[in-house]
């Protein structure tokens, strides 16, 4: 039963039961009309109390009914309000744990609410590009004034009921209930039976004593705040009428509001990375009850670049962890390293002295393989060679407790050779981390072709507990996010040859939204590591064409910020990319020898090219089953790549960009004798989905 009804003497007592947040579906809304005409049609009943059974009141609208029709099928939210805020008996809302989204906006139909303290309660429709649309926007700067209730509606983000309960002149809840909370719901409801006329919030006056200054004043900060995204400014448009019109035609424009956002792209995009982050953790043969195995302490071989940060993760979650290196000065330059991260942290406020005296204290150090014996997980960031990583995971199987995961955190190199290192293949997974690690939110979990179901089960539940995004890859060069990152470089090197210059190029695509340009971005990570990628495919591989450009830069020692000089030019301390003439004549000599007349580019086709070169190398990963699903590999570039969220990754752009026009574009691509018409040769699952009129997400 999605909704019970139970009598507590004269007071009927109707509970929402849909776990595992009460989300408002329809079989939901049905049984709970159902319970509240109940209470009505008895004689018997004198007040009623409506709550939550479990975890929350409710946390809104039903996600799993997002889109569809059944989300509007009646009754639908609104006709729920309008039943509460008409109903001849008092109504009050017992609301606990979490109350968001549509559940806040169904309370707010109530006549009355009381709350347990340490309720998280929101409106966070913003968070996927809406405006809330079952009269939010009208009711809440009743009950809370227009300012806080305008800084939760632009924001979505939760604030605590006793936070709430103590603001002056507030009329969101009644009263705060610190013992049991339907006890003291029940026993409200009794002191208030008799009174009448029952309080509705639409009834209550809505102002703000300097309207226009205030409202300007919240355009311009939400338009500086969300350049991409309507919403927020949509929030302040709605909220305003809360304060101007009549209640019934605010409600008339918060839904016409709702409802153009709704199929705006970026509407679209969010709502896609929402369900492609619940998605990512869903692998398809791996089934949710897959039992995981415990991890309760951690080891990380090699306290280089990455083992410092993947370590941070760990001791931030609470986690014990041991490094291993093989030189005393190792251990203390990558120790060194994560106490100056905390460090920084403490200096700005964001983390507690004590905290971090607690995670400095999970952290143990140790030149010796055998004090891995007790580790759950352990996770080797050593030199990216294979004949280091041999040495290593032949060591780990020889003194690894029998059960414990071994991973690795190799951008490039075989998993399956690593995990034939072992007698223990299923035991061996990649965690690929991004760097920095303790940031970067992305996580590729590498499954090798002997992973067993539950070591993926368990990284992608240790994923879920240091926070990041895990996204599930097949083995591959580059696995998902670098094999498309290659082909994007590629093309940004090509468009050099033809007249482009770094600059134009960064900015075409970093105005599009990405956060950083290709140029920017080789400049942050190193030039030399494309440079040592390029050395061994393309001598494996001449078959595939690539542009000498970037090795010639490389040739002259321009890495990138660690050198000072790269594609730009970087002033000591500073990170600001200063076009460099030296580097731009360096590809007007290489464009003049290749015999490339130059021309000029437009900021269209650098964005094309750059974006449906990742779109194209995406749909292959997809085909060959790298990848198990299109929003996973959206996660990952909008995760680690700074692909701009509002336009939802690349395989969502290209759909919205209609899979028709982007074959269209590659085959116009494939003309330019300048580029490569191989590499424009669309992928036979776009071909398909176009022929198919299908979309890839
Ligand atoms: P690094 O060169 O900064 O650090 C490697 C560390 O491993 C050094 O401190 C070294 O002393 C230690 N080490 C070498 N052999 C060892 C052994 N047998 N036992 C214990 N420690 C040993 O390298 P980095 O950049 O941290 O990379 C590590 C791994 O992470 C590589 O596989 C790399 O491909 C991968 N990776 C690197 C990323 C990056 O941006 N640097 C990003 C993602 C993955």
């Amino acid at each position: 039963m999605s909704a019970t009804y139970e009598l507590r003497g004269d007071v009927a007592v109707v509970t929402l039961n849909n776990p595992p947040v009460n989300g408002l579906g329809h079989e939901t809304r049905k049984a709970f009309a159902a319970g509240i005409e109940r209470a009505q049609g008895d004689a018997a009943v004198r007040a009623i109390v409506i709550t939550g059974a479990g975890k929350a009141f409710s946390g809104g609208a039903d996600i799993r009914e997002f889109g569809s029709p059944k989300a509007l099928a009646e009754p639908n939210l609104l006709s729920l309000i309008k039943l509460l805020e008409d109903c001849d008996k008092p109504v009050v809302a017992a609301i606990h744990s979490v109350c968001m989204g549509g559940g806040l906006e169904l309370s707010l139909g109530a006549h009355y609410r009381v709350a347990a303290p340490g309720a998280n309660v929101a409106l966070p429709e913003v968070k996927i590009g809406l405006v809330p649309g079952a009269g939010g926007t009208q009711r809440l700067p009743r009950v809370l004034g227009v300012e806080t209730a305008l800084n939760m509606i632009v924001s979505g983000e939760p604030v605590k009921s006793e936070l709430l309960a103590s603001l002056p002149g507030q009329k969101l809840f009644d009263r705060l209930i610190d013992g049991d909370l339907l006890d003291g719901a029940v026993a409200f409801a009794r002191e208030v039976a008799d009174r009448r006329p029952l309080p509705r919030v639409r009834d209550l006056k809505c102002a703000h004593p300097q309207g226009d200054a205030y409202f300007q004043f919240a355009r311009n900060t939400v338009k500086a705040m969300a350049r991409h995204f309507p919403a927020p400014a949509r929030c302040v448009d709605c909220v305003e009428q809360s304060t101007k019109t009549k209640f019934d035609d605010g409600m008339v424009y918060e839904r016409s509001a709702f409802l153009a956002l709704m199929s705006t792209p970026e509407c679209k995009a969010l709502r896609h990375a929402f369900f492609g982050e619940r998605a990512a953790s869903k692998i398809p043969d791996v089934p949710d009850d897959t039992p995981v195995r415990e991890v309760r302490k951690v080891a990380v071989i090699g306290a280089g670049t990455m083992g410092g940060g993947i370590s941070m993760n760990f001791l931030n979650a609470g986690i014990p962890v041991t490094i291993v290196e093989t030189k005393a000065e190792a251990l203390e330059r990558g120790v060194g390293v994560v106490r100056k991260n905390y460090e920084a942290q403490v200096k700005k406020g964001k983390l507690a002295q004590d905290k971090y005296e607690q995670r400095m204290a999970l952290l143990t150090t140790t030149l010796a393989y055998d004090d891995v014996r007790d580790a759950d997980l352990v996770i080797e960031a050593v030199f990216e060679d294979i004949g280091v990583k041999e040495q290593v995971f032949r060591q780990l199987d020889a003194v690894a407790k029998p059960g414990a995961i071994l991973a690795s955190n190799t951008s490039t190199l075989d998993l399956d050779r690593i995990a034939a290192f072992t007698q223990r293949p299923q035991d061996v997974v990649g965690m690929h981390f991004f760097s920095p690690a303790n940031v970067m939110k992305l996580l590729e979990v590498v499954r090798g072709a002997k992973t067993a179901k539950d070591v993926l089960a368990t990284v992608m539940a240790v994923g879920k507990k240091i926070k990041k995004t895990a996204v599930v890859s097949g083995v591959c060069d580059g696995f998902i996010g670098n094999r498309m990152v290659e082909q994007y470089i590629r093309q940004a090197l090509f468009m050099l040859e033809e007249g482009a210059t770094p600059t134009q190029i960064d900015k075409a695509i970093e105005k599009f939204g990405f956060a950083m340009g290709p140029f920017r971005m080789s400049d942050l990570a190193g030039n030399d590591i494309g440079w040592a990628i390029r050395k061994r495919r393309y001598v494996e591989k001449p078959q595939i064409r690539y542009s000498r450009v970037a090795d010639r830069l490389c040739e002259q020692g321009r890495f990138g910020q660690k050198t000072g000089a790269g594609w730009y030019d970087y002033r000591p301390g500073r990170r600001d990319a200063i076009p460099s003439p030296l580097v731009e004549q360096m590809i007007a000599d290489h464009r003049k020898e290749l015999g490339v007349p130059p021309r000029q580019l437009g900021d269209d086709e650098v964005v094309q090219r750059l974006v449906f070169a990742l779109v194209n190398e995406g749909a292959k990963i997809l085909e060959e089953g790298i990848a198990s699903k299109a929003s996973d590999i959206d996660m990952v570039y909008l995760t680690g790549y700074g692909f701009p969220l509002h336009r939802g990754g690349p395989m969502c752009y290209a759909d919205t960009f209609g899979l028709f026009n982007v074959v269209q574009a590659m085959k116009r691509f494939a003309k330019n004798p300048h580029d490569d018409a191989a590499f424009w040769q669309p992928a036979p699952l776009l071909t398909r989905l176009v022929a198919e009129s299908r979309t890839l997400t």
